[in-house]
């Protein structure tokens, strides 16, 4: 297990598909001098993903993997993580399940974001079932990655209500913002108990 490193920056990779808001907000953390991340490297399985703009203006590498073939991908992916001595992957908004060889390959820690009070409603159109379910409550979720979908253990969980007028784009808005607000409170939570 290639542990992190509670004073040294550790290098983080992080995981996209699509608008990248957890990425943007990642980079600027990682900016705080305090910061115990260094973001070195964005994988996209999407070369359209619009959070790929935030690497270019940040100077920071990405890749693009296609994972039409997953297997390949992920071994092409982890001779990266490991030639830049990658110790921590924050999957934000990545919608690709890694497999379970490449959870074990890679060794380090791999966090995940997700936007419902896991257990409940994992996978996609967490809002909608939301909704449609009445619940009283949604939020967020930062876990451990497992090779089960959305299961791993929790670290952080922060809940919202969820008002009579509210629809799924109101309600996506709201869950963003406190994303954005645990995933660092996540990250420098896990290294602190290291
Ligand atoms: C976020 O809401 C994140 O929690 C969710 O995708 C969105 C990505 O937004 N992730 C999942 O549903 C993973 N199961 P972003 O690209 O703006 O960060």
């Amino acid at each position: 297990m290639k542990k992190l490193i509670g004073l040294d920056k550790n290098k983080t990779a992080v995981f996209i598909s699509g608008n990248g808001s957890n990425l943007r907000n990642l980079i600027k953390f990682s900016k705080n001098k305090n910061s115990p991340i260094i973001i070195d490297l964005v994988i996209s399985n999407n070369k359209n993903a619009k959070g790929l703009l935030y690497t270019y203006r940040k100077k920071i590498e990405n890749k693009v993997i296609n994972f039409r073939n997953q297997k390949l991908s992920e071994k092409k992916i982890l001779k990266i993580l490991s030639k830049k001595k990658i110790k921590l992957i924050c999957l934000a908004g990545f919608m690709k399940i890694l497999s379970k060889k490449f959870i074990q390959k890679f060794g380090g820690i791999i966090l995940n974001i997700h936007p419902s009070l896991l257990p409940k409603y994992k996978g996609l159109n967490t809002h909608k079932r939301a909704l449609l379910n009445n619940e009283k409550y949604s939020g967020c979720t930062v876990h451990y990655v497992t090779s089960k979908l959305d299961s791993g253990k929790i670290i952080i969980q922060k809940k919202v209500k969820i008002s009579k007028y509210e629809n799924e784009i109101t309600l996506k808005k709201k869950i963003l913002k406190l994303e954005h607000a645990i995933y660092p409170e996540a990250i420098k939570k896990i290294i602190a108990d290291l």
